[in-house]
C-alpha cells in the first residue's frame, strides 16, 4: 500500500486564500491535466466555486493522446460545460480562450445589462492543483496581454488585476487547489503525473506501478522505449532498463531507483509517448 500524506495546514490555508479570492470573481478557469481529467480535479471546487461562471482548460494536452483529449472534450461538452485544450508552454489551444471566457458569462453579462450595468470587465481567476500549469498559463496568456491594471483602492488590496482585452481581467495569482485523493487510483494517477510530492512517495514503488499500468494501458510503449519483454515480470523489466541505462551500483548491482525515476522522468515529459492515464 502506498503512503501518502497531504498535510492538513496546507490545505487549510489554501482553501482560505481560494475562499478570499473566489469573491472577488465572475469566472473560474479550473486547469485540469488533460492526462488525468478527474483525477486531477478538486471536487470542493463545486462549492467554492458556486454561483461563478466556469471555464475547464485540459492542460498539457500536449503530453496526452490526442484521441482521448477528444473524447474528454466530449465528455465535458456534454455536462454543459465549456472546455478548451491547451498547451500552456507553447501557447497552444490559446486563440478561442477569451471567446470562451465570454461565452461561460453570457448569462453574468446579460444581468448585468438588464440592471443596466453596460461594459463592466469580467474578473477571472485561475484554480487548479500544484504542478498542473497554473503559473506557466498565466504568463503565458498574459505575456502578450495589456498592462496590469494595478491595485484597486479599497477591494483588492494588494491584488493585481491583468487586462487580457476590453471586457476581461485576470487576477495574476492563482488559486491553489489541493489533490483529493480518496482511493489508491487516483492518488497514483496523481503521483505518476508529478502532483504529488516524489519526496513522499518510494520512487522504485511508484515506477513499478507506473510500469504496470502502462504495460496494460497502451503496450508496446516500453518495448518501443527500452527494448524489454513486457511478458516478463515487472521486477526484471525494471532491473533490464537499469542494466540498459547504465544504472548501476558498486558491483554491477542493478540501481532500481535511479532507473526508476529515469522511467518517471521520461513518462512525465512525453518521451514514453503521448498518453492519457484516465479514460472517459
Ligand atoms: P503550477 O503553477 O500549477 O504549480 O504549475 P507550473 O506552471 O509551475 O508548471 C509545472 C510544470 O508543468 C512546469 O514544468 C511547466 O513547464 C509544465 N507545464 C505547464 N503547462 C504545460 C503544458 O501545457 N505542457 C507541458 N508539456 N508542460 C507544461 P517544470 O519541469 O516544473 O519546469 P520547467 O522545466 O518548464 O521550467
Amino acid at each position: 500500500m502506498m503512503q501518502v500524506q497531504w498535510y492538513p495546514g496546507h490545505m487549510t490555508k489554501a482553501k482560505r486564500m481560494m475562499q478570499e479570492d473566489i469573491k472577488l470573481i465572475d469566472l473560474v478557469i479550473e486547469l485540469l491535466d488533460a492526462r488525468i481529467p478527474l483525477s486531477s480535479r478538486n471536487p470542493d471546487i463545486d462549492e467554492l466555486a458556486k454561483g461563478k461562471s466556469r471555464l475547464v482548460l485540459l492542460n498539457k494536452s500536449d503530453l496526452a493522446d490526442p484521441s482521448a483529449n477528444k473524447e474528454w472534450l466530449k465528455y465535458f461538452e456534454d455536462k454543459g460545460i465549456i472546455a478548451l485544450l491547451v498547451d500552456s508552454r507553447n501557447r497552444g489551444g490559446f486563440a478561442p480562450i477569451n471567446g470562451s471566457i465570454e461565452k461561460a458569462c453570457k448569462e453574468k453579462i446579460e444581468r448585468d445589462r438588464k440592471r443596466g450595468i453596460i461594459g463592466r470587465p469580467v474578473r477571472a481567476m485561475v484554480a487548479g492543483i500544484p504542478n498542473v500549469g497554473k503559473s506557466t498559463f498565466i504568463n503565458s496568456l498574459t505575456r502578450r496581454a495589456g498592462a496590469k491594471t494595478g491595485n484597486k483602492p479599497g477591494v483588492t488590496k494588494g491584488k493585481q488585476w491583468i487586462k487580457l482585452d476590453k471586457n476581461v481581467e485576470l487576477l495574476d495569482t492563482p488559486g491553489i487547489l489541493w489533490p483529493k485523493f480518496d482511493d489508491e487510483q487516483t492518488g497514483l494517477n496523481l503521483a505518476f503525473v508529478g502532483s504529488i510530492n516524489d519526496e513522499i512517495l518510494d520512487p522504485t514503488e511508484l515506477a513499478v506501478k507506473l510500469i504496470e499500468r502502462l504495460k496494460k494501458i497502451c503496450p508496446g510503449t516500453l518495448f518501443a522505449r527500452y527494448e524489454v519483454d513486457e511478458e516478463e515480470n515487472t521486477a526484471v523489466i525494471l532491473e533490464k532498463i537499469a542494466f540498459k541505462r547504465g544504472c548501476l551500483r558498486k558491483g554491477n548491482e542493478p540501481d532500481f531507483e535511479k532507473a526508476a525515476r529515469i522511467i518517471l522522468d521520461e513518462f512525465r515529459s512525453g518521451k514514453l509517448g503521448k498518453i492519457t492515464l484516465e479514460i472517459v
